[in-house]
C-alpha cells in the first residue's frame, strides 16, 4: 500500500512546507518508498510521472518557495487538452488516472490546491477515489477556510511594495496605483492596502464609483498631500462597468481590457487631479519566494492534519481552518463557493474609519 501526493494550479508559497509535512508525517507509518510525488499536478497522475519522497527530500524545504513536485494550471484529467489533427479537443483521461493510482497501489491521494484541484479531487471522488485535500492559494477565496497559506505571504510581498512606493510617491508628488491578484476577490488588495497604508483600495466586491476615487485624491491635495496610494485588485472595477480581469483576456481591441485595471485607473486619476500617476502591476511576485512564518505553520498543521485524516479512515474532506483550530469538511463543501470580502467586515469598517476610500461614497 502507497500515498501519493500531487500540488495543483497556480503555485504559492508553503507547498513545500505541507509536502515536508506531509513526508514527515507519513514515513512514521510507511516504508519511505511508498510515499509517491507525482510532477507537475494531475498532468503527471495521467502521465504517471513520479517520484518517491523520502525524507531526506524534504530537507531544508520549509522556508523554500514553490512546489518541489512542480505543478500546472490547465491539465484537467476530466477536461484534458490534446491535439487530434492540429485541432486542441478536451478528452476525459480520468479513467487514465484512475488505472495508474492503481499501478501504484495508491491507497489515498492528497491534493494540494485551490477551487480548481479541489473540485478535480471531488470528481475522482464520485468515481471512488480516496482523496484527502489540502486548500491553498494566495487568493483566500476558499469559503470553507477561514484562511488558505499562501495568502499572509503575498500580503507580505504587498505590503513592502506600497512601503515602497510610498517614498517615491512622496519624492515626486506622483498618485502611485498598485495592481494587485485576487482573482473575483479582494482579500489581498484589502490586507495589503491597510497594512501598507492605502488612500484607496479598489475590491471586486465594492464597485467603485470614478467621481468618488477622485474626489478622495483632490482632497488629499487640498490638504497639502500631494501623493497617493492605491491599491487596485485585478477584479475591481467601475459601477456600472464590466468587471474584466486583463490576465485572463487573451485578445481585444480594448487596451484597456489587455493593459489591466490598475492602468486604466492611473490613467483616470492623472485625468482629474492633474498629478502625475504611475502604476506597478505586482505580479507573479506575489506568488514567489518563501513563505511566511504564519503560512509555513498553517501549511505543516494542514499537513499533519491530512495524514491524521487517512489515519483515522476518514476520506473525501477537505482540511481547513475553522475558528483557530484545523479540522475538516467534506470535499463537496469545501469547493461550493468563492469567498469574497462581505462589504460590511470589521476591516472594512475600520479602514473607513481611518479615512481610507474604496470609493463608493
Ligand atoms: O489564483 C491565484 C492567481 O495568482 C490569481 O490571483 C491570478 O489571477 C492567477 O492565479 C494568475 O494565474 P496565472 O499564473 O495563470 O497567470
Amino acid at each position: 500500500m502507497a500515498v501519493g501526493i500531487l500540488t495543483g494550479g497556480g503555485d504559492c508559497p508553503g507547498l513545500n512546507a505541507v509536502i515536508r509535512a506531509l513526508v514527515k508525517t507519513l514515513q512514521q507509518k510507511l516504508p519511505e518508498e511508498k510515499i509517491i510525488g507525482f510532477l507537475d499536478g494531475f498532468r503527471g497522475a495521467i502521465e504517471n510521472r513520479r517520484v518517491p519522497l523520502t525524507t531526506k527530500d524534504v530537507v531544508g524545504l520549509l522556508p523554500k518557495g514553490g512546489t518541489i513536485l512542480g505543478t500546472s494550471n490547465r491539465d484537467n484529467p476530466f477536461k484534458f487538452p490534446i491535439s487530434v489533427n492540429g485541432t486542441l479537443e478536451f478528452h476525459d483521461v480520468s479513467d487514465t488516472v484512475i488505472e495508474n493510482l492503481h499501478k501504484n497501489n495508491i491507497e489515498v491521494l492528497f491534493v494540494i490546491g485551490g477551487d480548481g484541484s479541489l473540485s478535480i479531487a471531488h470528481e475522482l471522488s464520485q468515481k471512488g477515489v480516496k482523496v484527502i485535500g489540502i486548500p491553498k492559494t494566495i487568493d483566500n477565496d476558499l469559503d470553507a477556510t477561514d484562511f488558505t497559506f499562501g495568502f499572509d505571504s503575498a500580503v507580505r510581498t504587498a505590503t513592502k511594495a506600497l512601503d515602497m512606493l510610498h517614498t517615491t510617491a512622496e519624492s515626486h508628488h506622483r498618485i502611485m496605483v498598485l495592481e494587485v491578484m485576487g482573482r473575483y476577490a479582494g482579500w489581498i488588495a484589502l490586507y495589503s492596502g491597510l497594512a501598507g497604508g492605502a488612500d484607496v483600495i479598489l475590491i471586486p466586491e465594492i464597485p467603485f464609483n470614478w467621481d468618488a476615487v477622485c474626489r478622495k485624491i483632490q482632497q488629499r491635495k487640498a490638504e497639502g498631500k500631494h501623493f497617493s496610494i492605491v491599491v487596485v485588485a485585478e477584479g475591481a472595477y467601475p459601477e456600472g462597468g464590466e468587471r474584466v480581469i486583463a490576465r485572463y483576456v487573451k485578445e481585444s481591441t480594448d487596451p484597456a481590457r489587455l493593459g489591466g485595471i490598475g492602468q486604466v485607473v492611473a490613467d483616470h486619476l492623472s485625468r482629474c487631479t492633474g498629478l502625475e500617476s504611475r502604476v506597478t502591476v505586482l505580479g507573479h511576485l506575489q506568488r514567489g519566494g518563501g513563505p511566511t512564518p504564519f503560512d509555513r505553520i498553517l501549511a505543516t498543521r494542514f499537513g499533519v492534519a491530512a495524514v491524521n485524516t487517512w489515519l483515522q479512515g476518514n476520506y473525501n474532506v477537505m482540511v481547513a481552518l475553522l475558528g483557530g483550530r484545523v479540522t475538516t469538511v467534506p470535499l463537496s463543501e469545501g469547493i461550493k463557493k468563492l469567498k469574497l470580502v462581505p462589504v460590511d467586515s470589521e476591516l472594512i469598517v475600520t479602514a473607513k474609519a481611518i479615512g481610507i476610500s474604496f470609493g463608493d461614497e
